[in-house]
């Protein structure tokens, strides 16, 4: 394995993202107390909390979380069970892990692009990459598109995994039903394997356009979920993989052994009440968005001299195009420096692999404080 370059993004955040004063661009939900998470426990799940033995967990997880995630893949193709899951710490470890236990030096593997760091990163370190761009596509629904004929183009013998995020980070695309099936489809006809990253599912616009999970549509299809995004709980750190193929995840598996050996007890205790709240968790995010997409829609229409903006497809970030002179980068260094509002310029989503768009940032939309940081960012605006 290659050394592994710096973070851009992550390393962005550290510098501003607890020190500025309006965080505009979220990757996550709104996120809740203890006790607002607590209040959410059946009387069984309070009394397993109240009960809780802190000593070391199962490496695959506990057997009733892995039932709950497993729970929410009940999709028309048969579902999965307990088994098919493995529990990680947060969603980069599962990326981390599987990324490493199914690529070596011999293999050549396709990642989207513009796309969330890691999924890029610790492929190239791993073997051959190859980038196919997300392209801006204002007459497609929620403005981006993938054309499966050049993913198509773009593998070799040796590729051995496509990886995907979808709903993707950070332009909220997800593609049409057809143009997921064409991608599973190519796949299928050569055995190369799917990892998609699928921290965002559950936030679509329209719920007749969520996908099926990967690893429910494609017997080589590696799931990557997480309860920090769509469900707001980052700070559980706690994530999966699912996947039909045993094998796989027994091998993920022996890998977690080197990293965090199991997830913290708290958190999996919490994650069980999570998910048996998932409902009404995930119907308080959308309606997050639905109450703030609006106003995202009116300051880009007010502001059309400066921005171009399309409304995702899904999640709870977008990736619009800033047209001021001075450049993107030098905008939102202005706006952080002297009004103190957050987002994330484009260069935190440069590539290796190739051109990716230089003239957008990242904006989050799912946070209860939306209105007033999208407020801060008008008023600079009027006073430049
Ligand atoms: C697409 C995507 N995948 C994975 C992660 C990592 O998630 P976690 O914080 O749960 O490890 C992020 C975090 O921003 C993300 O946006």
């Amino acid at each position: 394995m290659r050394r592994l370059p710096e973070f851009a993004l992550e390393s962005y955040f550290a510098r501003w993202e607890f020190t500025a004063r309006h965080h505009l661009c979220p990757s996550d939900m709104q996120s809740m107390t203890l006790g607002e998470l607590l209040a959410l426990a059946t009387p069984d799940q309070r009394e397993a909390w109240d009960q809780l033995w802190l000593g070391y967990t199962e490496t695959r997880g506990a057997p009733a979380l892995r039932a709950a995630i497993a729970g929410t893949y009940d999709g028309p193709q048969g579902g999965l069970t307990a088994d098919d899951v493995l529990v990680t710490v947060g969603a980069e470890e599962g990326i981390f892990l599987a990324l490493q236990a199914l690529l070596g030096p011999d293999d050549h593997a396709v990642v989207l692009t513009p796309t969330y760091q890691s999924l890029e990163s610790v492929t190239a370190s791993l073997c051959a990459v190859t980038g196919v761009l997300l392209e801006p596509a204002p007459d497609a629904a929620g403005g981006w598109a993938l054309d499966p004929d050049r993913l198509a183009a773009s593998l070799r013998p040796n590729t051995r995994a496509i990886l995907l995020n979808l709903p993707h980070n950070p332009t909220g695309y997800l593609p049409t039903r057809a143009v997921f099936d064409a991608v599973v489809d190519i796949a299928r006809s050569r055995g190369i394997w799917i990892l998609s990253d699928e921290v965002y599912r559950g936030l679509e616009r329209r719920p007749e356009d969520r996908l099926p999970a990967i690893a429910e549509a494609y017997e080589r299809g590696l799931s990557i979920g997480v309860l920090s995004k769509a469900y707001g709980l980052p700070g559980l750190r706690l994530g999966w993989l699912a996947c039909r193929d045993r094998d796989l995840l027994r091998r993920i598996e022996r890998l977690k052994d080197y990293t965090t050996i199991c997830s913290p007890a708290p958190s999996e205790a919490l994650g069980v009440i999570a998910l048996g709240a998932r409902d009404r968790i995930l119907a308080r995010n959308q309606a997050l968005i639905a109450a703030n997409l609006p106003l995202l829609e009116a300051f880009f229409a007010r502001h059309a001299d400066r921005f171009e903006w399309q409304a995702p497809a899904a999640g709870c970030i977008a990736y619009p195009r800033y047209r001021g002179a001075e450049g993107v980068e030098a905008f939102t260094a202005d706006v952080v420096e002297r009004s103190g509002v957050l987002l994330l310029p484009a260069s935190v989503y440069r590539s290796t692999l190739g051109p990716v768009p230089a003239d957008r940032f990242r904006i989050g939309f799912g946070r209860t404080k939306t209105p007033s940081a999208l407020a801060a960012l008008e008023a600079h605006l009027a006073a430049a």
